[in-house]
């Protein structure tokens, strides 16, 4: 942040103008770590899309993802993913950035989804103009599909300087094969995959893999889209968790998450301001040591 928009931060503040819950988070330097391929640094927290902004038409509630989008930038957030697959999401999105004058700050992150390559560059161009930039920051083959035919696709416009970064992604656990195949085979810069306290799949082979190849890894699902927070979130937080500065389940999970040393950053999506305030606090503070995070996760099973 810099030292004039930290001031404006700090009058707003005094003026009582902010949301009280997480309000720090708009003032703290929030965790960034280094793309691999590049050395860019990138916050380690995001913001994902999927449901969360697929809110069709009604003005109200794109307004309200507007103030989301607002928050996340103003606590040092820069990179939102998307897909064509998440209904209105990337319309949400455009109109946002426009609103908020923040077009130029996003690192623009979406998916190529589509059977059969050929049709590949025309819904990429249709959802750089929903979005509003230049070009994208990151462009990955949404769930494998089709993904040898994008994949060249992509290549072609990372070397022609219209993509900056190129990523394949999965969830849930599927096809890890494949996407380790791909991984060991192809030069790409990113891979999403899910990653939380309990889905720990990744930890056996695709993150040692990242690791290895220098490849970035972004997690989505943090929280399973909400139903891990609920199933938890009755429960009081160990006292523990107070080590590493994490004041609710969500930043429990989220410094999981992020103190594994493969990842690059989560994707938490939210239809709050205050949600997505208290995800960027998350990486703030202290992370956990690898033996805190084995009770973590020990813990979490517990429950
Ligand atoms: N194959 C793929 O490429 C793939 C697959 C799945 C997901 N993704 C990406 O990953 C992103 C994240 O995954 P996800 O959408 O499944 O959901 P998620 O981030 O695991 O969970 C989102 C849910 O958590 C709640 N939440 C967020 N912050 C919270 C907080 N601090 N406290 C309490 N509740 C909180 C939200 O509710 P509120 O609105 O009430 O905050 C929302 O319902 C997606 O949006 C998408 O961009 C990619």
């Amino acid at each position: 942040m810099s030292v004039v928009s930290r001031r404006a931060a700090l009058r707003t503040l005094a003026a009582g103008g902010v949301a009280a819950a997480w309000p720090m988070a708009a003032l703290a330097a929030p965790l960034a770590r280094p793309i691999p391929s590049t050395g860019e640094m990138i916050p380690a927290i995001g913001l994902g899309s999927w449901i969360t902004f697929n809110v069709g038409d009604d003005p109200p509630a794109r307004a309200a993802c507007a103030e989301v989008m607002r928050a996340f930038f103003a606590g040092g957030g820069r990179m939102i993913d998307s897909s064509p697959m998440y209904g209105s999401s990337q319309s949400v999105i455009g109109e946002g950035l426009a609103r908020i004058g923040r077009a130029g700050d996003v690192f623009a992150t979406d998916k190529v989804w589509v059977s059969g390559a050929g049709r590949g560059p025309a819904q990429i161009e249709r959802s750089r103009e929903l979005w509003g930039v230049d070009r994208f920051d990151l462009m990955q083959v949404h769930n494998l599909l089709s993904w040898e035919g994008h994949l060249a696709t992509l290549f072609e416009m990372k070397a022609a300087g219209r993509l900056r970064h190129v990523g394949i992604t999965t969830s849930e656990g599927r096809r890890h094969d494949e996407i380790e195949r791909v991984m060991r085979s192809h030069p790409i810069d990113f891979v999403q995959i899910t990653y939380n306290v309990l889905d720990r799949e990744v930890e056996r082979r695709i993150l040692p893999l990242a690791q290895e190849r220098g490849i970035a890894v972004i997690v989505n699902r943090p929280f399973r889209e909400g139903a891990l927070l609920r199933e938890i979130g009755a429960r009081a937080l160990p006292a523990f968790a107070a080590e590493i500065g994490a004041a609710s389940w969500a930043q429990f999970v989220l410094k999981f998450i992020l103190a594994h040393p493969a990842v690059t950053c989560a994707i938490p999506a939210t239809t709050r301001v205050d949600h997505v305030r208290e995800n960027l606090a998350a990486a703030a503070g202290p992370l956990p040591s690898a033996a805190l995070r084995r009770r973590m996760a020990d813990h979490v099973q517990a429950l």
